[in-house]
């Protein structure tokens, strides 16, 4: 029988030790955790994202600030509250929420921000000091992948992980991270140009499946007693719930559990941990 990764509790224990952590700074007097975010226009899914950073930024007792921009803004008009907000004090961590209108390069953003108020980790900075094992920000949901099986015990030391996607965002960055030494899994990075994708994906101890299409895993490619992480997460439409629509992951999740020692679920496995990542970066950037 398999059993369920949670990792709704899980970000709902780290959130706990993030308000203590912000308890003991008030007790010390010193300055809260503050973290900025820019919106650049009102795409519906960057406005739902939002308002979860701002309610989970309340919620441990940090400060936030959001800024709004229309989807008109110029480029450098962008740049120049990145620059405005790099250089503001009571400010910890910035982020600029993504996509960004076509006619801003999100590279030429990203890369001015400062890389002290990255927490987002998308700076090549932090990509490049991640990559060389180097103190750094770690993005949000390869940080809270490995947060996630760490405290499940989940066993690392030599195992075979396949990460399925090679994405900026996720499949790259959890790649290395994987690798590392302290972590010391074996990694093979499957994508769309692989042959024997199934073969290969078949050989995991640990499968992260970050593709983005949903029910791309099937059973057929899960070993028996695998581990598999689901960092899909498509809305597809659901005419019976509120929304007409519902979140699903890159796992056949009902013919795949079976097969399992340990799933996640889509919702309540990665996504709420990549929330939690955040918090713990605008945290740490504040204690830098
Ligand atoms: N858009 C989708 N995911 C993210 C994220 O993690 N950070 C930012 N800034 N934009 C996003």
């Amino acid at each position: 029988m398999y059993q369920l990764i949670d990792g709704k509790l899980t970000a709902a224990e780290i959130r706990g030790e993030i308000a203590d952590a912000v308890r003991e700074m008030q007790k010390r007097g010193v300055r809260l955790p503050h973290l900025a975010a820019i919106l650049v226009g009102n795409d519906g899914g960057s406005e739902t994202y939002v308002a979860h950073k701002v309610k989970d930024c309340e919620e441990v007792g940090f400060r936030s600030t959001l800024i709004r921009m229309p989807s008109s803004v110029s480029e450098q008009e962008l740049l120049a509250k990145v620059r405005e907000l790099n250089e503001d004090p009571v400010l910890d961590g910035l982020i600029v929420q993504l996509p960004l209108p076509d006619h801003i390069s999100e590279d030429k953003i990203i890369e001015n921000i400062s890389p002290l108020k990255d927490v987002d980790g998308f700076h090549p900075v932090n990509v490049g000091r991640m990559a060389a094992g180097l103190p750094s920000f770690v993005s949000a949901t390869p940080a809270g992948i490995i947060e996630l099986l760490k405290r499940y015990n989940i066993p690392l030391n030599g195992a075979e992980c396949v990460v399925v996607g090679r994405s900026n965002i996720v499949g790259r960055p959890v790649s290395i991270l994987l690798s590392q030494k302290g972590i010391d899994a074996t990694v093979t990075v499957v994508h769309s140009r692989t042959r024997n994708i199934k073969e290969t994906i078949r050989r995991a101890d640990i499968i992260i499946a970050a593709i983005g299409s949903p029910g791309f895993i099937t059973a057929d490619m899960v070993k028996v007693g695998a581990v598999v992480i689901d960092v899909g997460t498509t809305r597809v439409p659901a005419p019976e719930t509120k929304a007409g629509w519902k979140l699903k992951g890159d796992v056949d999740f009902d013919n795949v559990a079976p097969l399992c020692s340990w799933i996640t679920p889509v919702p309540g496995g990665v996504g709420p941990m990549t929330r939690v990542s955040l918090l713990l970066n605008t945290l740490k950037a504040c204690n830098r």
